[in-house]
Parts: structure tokens; sequence; C-alpha cells
């Protein structure tokens, strides 16, 4: 059923045979014009839902993209001029009486054109009518509803937190915003509801869920922009298995309702596991080329190379073919980068098996034949090889693999994975305190508890976390854990983070003073927007389902911000710039 009302009674893309006879009333911008002599003229008008021939006997004086209303009536088109590409290529509309409603003057470029993505932004109004932005926000706003639906249907409750807040640590830098008020003190902005939501488990809200907007002050890449929306759910007396649950059910939710396909089961697998077989913590498993581990094999190795703490390989298959010695030399310029001291390779020959390669002479039979084995190499593939910590070689090789054998990020079905026990934290820094992998709010495992109370330095990075990421194609869709619910257990993970009773209390005593007041266990999750409707959309860029966002160095060139302010606002906040104002415009 058409929702059209007002000015119109259809949209442009709805008509077809059936409407044949009708007097109908559409509105749109002309999207092309074609003159047959003096009185016949076809102009093409476009409304979000697609393109209407509209047949006029006369020349207007009509250009490109005015806004016009066409009163008509639908017939089929004569014998012969249907247009199979047009899903209206069936029908026109004649006796037509035109209304310019808004007239444009010539555009910086045509909603036809694929142009420079700085001319796209600055003129976003002109690019959201192009077909692809159209449906992308569309897709946006079917994964929203869905989220929501879901959610609501799953007894969730959605509670709106500030956007003016003290500092929530997820790892960025904050936005801040001066206090008129109180000048020299600033608000933060949220880069996630995070603590907030874990206060309205305290306050017995049990399901909580919101649509939010964070913000960080981050280096902006295809998968980041500065402002984001994330669903982002928490929930009481459950653990991680039960979130889990909760999240697969909402993603397969927007997944059915913006592409009609039901997502695939999710695999469930450790950090440790995705680790050995694929090098990463964002495993994409929609291709094979696995790691295995070789340590065994160069045990007792001659080869100075092959004597190190862990080797690992991949096999490509028909790689001794298809890559050539140049890009094997490119590949191998990317690992040192990576930080590898060098990449091993092999080729492996037709008829005997051998193995071909500047290292092939340092290797011994016995290891020859393991190598093709465990790698279950055939001839014509070739073999790539990591030698080092555990660490560099996972990071190398799985970076590697994904540089031979990634697939576009729409391509195939959905392949989604649960990745579950992270490690509490990612590093240790320059003064040997810790790097929470997610944040300091997350449960250590049950089973490492000792390291955690009476290790320190390198042993802390074996504990694991109640963290768990869920991965599709290879993109980290989102985060979440079981939180630290207890006051004596949160003051322990903020000191090993090198965090003292003293800062803990400044900064987040809020929290400890909540959890003695009775706090029940709770998890959550959060997941991008962005990046689901961008995986849904097939679109590699976050920035094409998002109708306004920043460029890579942070602008808004519609708008021109970040921009100066003036002096008087500025001393209104006690406020005075230490250098001028800079800016892309
Ligand atoms: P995390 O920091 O992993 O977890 O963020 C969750 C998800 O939000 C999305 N995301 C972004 N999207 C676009 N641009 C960005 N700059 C950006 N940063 C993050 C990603 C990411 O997986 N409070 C925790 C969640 C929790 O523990 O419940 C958090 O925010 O898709």
């Amino acid at each position: 059923m058409s929702g059209a009302q007002g000015l119109r009674t259809r949209y442009c893309g709805e008509i077809g045979l059936a409407d044949e006879g009708r007097q109908v009333s559409v509105c749109g911008w002309l999207d092309r014009r074609r003159e047959h002599g003096e009185h016949l003229v076809f102009l093409d008008l476009r409304d979000h839902t697609g393109v209407l021939q509209c047949v006029v006997d006369r020349r207007l004086a009509l250009k490109g993209e005015f806004v016009l209303q066409i009163r008509g009536t639908v017939q089929g088109r004569p014998e012969g001029t249907a247009n199979p590409a047009l899903a209206t290529g069936e029908v026109e509309l004649i006796d037509c009486a035109v209304e310019i409603l808004s007239r444009a003057e010539p555009l910086p470029f045509s909603p036809h054109e694929d142009v420079d993505e700085s001319l796209r932004l600055r003129h976003r109004y002109i690019d959201l009518r192009r077909p692809r932005m159209q449906g992308n926000l569309r897709i946006r706003a079917k994964v929203n509803a869905a989220i929501r639906e879901s959610m609501d249907a799953q007894g969730f409750v959605e509670i709106e937190t500030p956007m003016l807040i003290a500092s929530t640590p997820e790892g960025a830098r904050d936005f801040v915003v001066p206090s008129r008020l109180q000048p020299g003190s600033f608000y933060a902005l949220p880069q996630s509801p995070q603590l907030f939501k874990q206060l309205c488990m305290v306050g017995g809200l049990d399901r909580y869920y919101q649509i939010a907007r964070c913000l960080r002050d981050e280096d902006l890449r295809a998968d980041r922009q500065f402002e984001f929306m994330q669903l982002d759910a928490e929930a009481s007396f459950v653990g991680a298995e039960d979130v889990m649950g909760f999240i697969t059910t909402a993603v397969g939710h927007a997944v059915l309702s913006a592409t009609g396909e039901e997502m695939p089961k999710p695999e469930v697998m450790t950090w440790q596991e995705a680790q050995d077989r694929f090098g990463s913590d964002k495993p994409d498993v929609r291709f094979g080329m696995e790691l295995v581990d070789l340590t065994g094999v160069f045990a007792e190795t001659e080869a100075r190379v092959f004597q190190a703490a862990c080797v690992k390989g991949f096999c490509v298959p028909g790689g001794a073919t298809e890559i050539g010695r140049n890009r094997i030399d490119e590949l191998t310029a990317m690992c040192k980068k990576w930080g590898a001291r060098g990449l091993a390779w092999f080729r492996v020959r037709g008829g005997d098996s051998a193995l071909d390669g500047a290292l092939s002479r340092f290797l011994s039979p016995a290891e020859s034949a393991t190598l093709l084995e465990l790698l279950e190499a055939d001839s014509g593939d070739l073999l790539m090889l990591i030698a080092s910590s555990e660490r560099i070689v996972n990071r190398v090789l799985g970076s590697l693999r994904l540089e031979l054998g990634r697939p576009p990020l729409d391509e195939g079905a959905l392949s989604p994975v649960w990745v579950t026990d992270f490690p509490l934290f990612e590093a240790l820094d320059a003064d040997g305190n810790p790097i929470p992998a997610h944040h300091p709010f997350t449960m250590p495992h049950p089973d490492d508890m000792d390291y955690l109370v009476r290790g320190g330095g390198e042993s802390l990075l074996k504990v694991r976390s109640m963290a768990y990421d869920l991965v599709v194609n290879g993109w980290e869709l989102g985060s979440g854990s079981v939180r630290i619910h207890d006051a004596d257990m949160q003051q322990r993970v903020f000191s090993a983070l090198g965090i003292s009773p003293e800062q803990a209390e400044r900064r987040f005593g809020f929290l400890l003073d909540a959890f003695r007041y009775g706090a029940p266990p709770h998890a959550g999750f959060a997941f991008g927007i962005d990046r689901l409707a961008a995986l849904l959309a097939g679109e590699e860029n976050i920035r094409e389902v998002i109708a306004f966002p920043k460029t890579q160095s942070g602008s808004d060139l519609l708008t021109g911000a970040p921009g100066p302010i003036l002096p008087a606002h500025l001393a209104e906040l006690g406020l005075r710039p230490a250098i001028p104002a800079t800016g892309d415009r």
C-alpha cells in the first residue's frame, strides 16, 4: 500500500501496469529530460522509491534537479518501448500537468556521477539523493528498528544516559566540554555509557539497553568515526552465555530485517584458539589458510632462522605459480614492518614435491617431509613460515593471511564468531603496569585469580577475563564482558593497573560506593550500529552508512566544523586558545 499523501497520491517507483488508466500525482526531482522535437518531451521524475517516465507535449523551461509535481494518467508504454532496466519501465504518465515546486541552480555534481569524496561530503544533501545513499540509510534505519524490537521483546528497557559526564575510560581520548558555571572545569562526552549502565544494574533496572551515541577522539579509519552509535546493553543475574544469546538474537533480527536472510549461527572459539588458528582476535573464518604450529618440526634444526620460541606457517594453495618473486619480496617487506625478521617461503615443486626457496637447503629431508604433511601441501602450493616469539608470529602470519586471502567484506554469507576468554591485560606499559585489554570493569577469569593476586609483571598477562567479542567477516562488531560487582575486586584490578586507591576514589569513587550498597552480578555488551549497517550494505567504510560523517582528518566539510569560536564566548568559559585555530577549509 502506498504511504503517499500531501501533494502526491503515489510514489514514482511503485507505479506499474496494475495502475493503468489511473490519475495520479507524483512529486520529486527531475532526473533526466529527453526532447524529441517540439511536441514530445520525456521527463524522468525521481523520488526515493525510483524513477517514473512522464510524457509532456511541449517544451517547458525545466532544468535537472528542479523539484516538480506532475499529475497525469498512467498508461502502458507503447509496444516495443518498455524499458526492462527500470522497475517502472512498462508504464509512463501521460496528459501531464507539471508544476514547478522549486528551481535548482546547476549542481556542483550530478547525483548520477561518481565524484571525489570531499565534493560529496561538502554537498552531502546532493549525495544523499543517490540511490546508494538512500539504500544505505534505509538499511541502517531497519537495523535500528529491528534492534529496538528485539531488545524490547527480550525484556530490555530503553534508558537514556547523559552526554555531559565525567570521563569513562574506553582506551581513547575524551572529547571535552568546558563548563561556563564552573570555569576551569570540564565535562567529558561519553566514550560509552559503560558506568551508567552498570549503575542502572545497581539501581535494579535488571535489563537496560540504549542505541547510544558515543564519542572518542581517536585516529579515524574505515571502521572508526569520532561519533558513532552503539547498541549498548546490560543485564543482571546473567552470565556470558546469556548475554551472547541476547545479542545473537538482536543482531540476527537486524540481519533478517535488512537483508531478508537468516544469519548463520555464530561459531564460538576462545581467544587462544583464534590466535592459534588465525593469528588474530578478529578471525575472518570465510577462507582457509589456517596457521599451523611447526615449532616441533624444528626442535633439533640446524637452521638458525628456525631456532625460535615459535615457528608457524600456512599453505597458499596454488601460490607457487600465482605469486611471483616480486610479490614475495613485497610480502617480506610487509612482514618486517609488522615485526618479523623476515619471511621464510617455499614453493612445492611438481613431481617429487620437493621444496624450493632461498632457505630450502637448510631443511633436512625429514623436516621438509613433515612440513609438507603438517601444512597439507601439494605441488604448486606456496608455504609461508615465520619464526619468532608466539606473539609476533601470530601477528605477522595473521596479517599476511588477510593480505593474501581476505575476500571483500560482503562476499559470501555472513560469518559471525564469538571470541571468548580474552586476556585481561593486553601488554605491559613502559612503567611495567598492565594495559587493560577491554576496560577496567571486566571480571577476571575465576580460574586465573592466583596470577592476579600473587603474580606481577609478565605473569599478569596470563590472566584471562570474562570478556567476549562478536566478530563478523573479520570485523570486530562489538565487545562485552561479565563485570566486577564487588568493590574489593574492583580495587584489586585497579591496583594491578597501577591505579592507587586514592586515584580510584577520585575517578571512580561513585562506582565503588554503588558496589557497597548491593550490586547484582551483571554482564553486558555493545556493538557498533555503523559497522553492522556497513556490513549489511556491503560498504567497506562506515562513512557510507552515516548521513553526515566526518572526513579522515575529522572535519565536517558541510558545516565547517571544527572552527574557531568568538573571543567573547571563550572569555565566558574562562578559556584562551594557546594556538590560533586551524582547519580544513
Ligand atoms: P568497545 O570499546 O569495544 O566496547 O566498543 C564497542 C563497539 O563500538 C564500536 N566502536 C566504534 N565504531 C565506530 N567508530 C569508533 N570510533 C568506534 N569505537 C568503537 C565497535 C566496537 O566493537 N563499553 C564497552 C562495551 C561493554 O563492555 O559493554 C565498549 O564500548 O563496533
